[in-house]
């Protein structure tokens, strides 16, 4: 349900516990989001050098520290807070992020 500016809601605040992730199946897009100490990173669910979703298990963005985004795939390991790949066959390019906002404890994107 579009809020008064036209935005998506994706999901409420609470479905992403602290240091946990999810990933989200749009129409034509996907995405995934991160809480990390108490705030929501989102990005596209693209692996920036083969153009590939980053899971192989639902909601499983993250390597076994829950410290960086973790690329299935390959292992490519990307920070959370910018996206950047620093280690994998990806590394120096970065995730793509998406522009979220929060209002009544819920997360809201534009719909493009
Ligand atoms: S598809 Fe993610 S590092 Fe290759």
């Amino acid at each position: 349900m579009p809020n008064s500016a036209g935005q998506l809601r994706l999901c409420a605040l609470e479905d992403i516990p602290e240091g946990t992730s999810k990933g989200f199946t749009l129409a034509d897009r996907r995405l995934f989001a991160i809480n990390q100490r108490g705030k929501i990173y989102l990005y596209q669910n693209r692996c920036p050098h083969l153009g590939i979703p980053l899971e192989w298990q639902d909601d499983e963005f993250l390597d076994s520290s829950k410290s960086m985004i973790m690329c299935a795939n390959h292992g490519a390991l990307f920070v959370i807070q910018t996206g950047k790949c620093v280690a994998g066959p990806c590394s120096g390019q970065a995730l793509i992020p998406v522009a979220y906002n929060l209002l009544e404890g819920s997360i809201f994107i534009d719909q493009t």
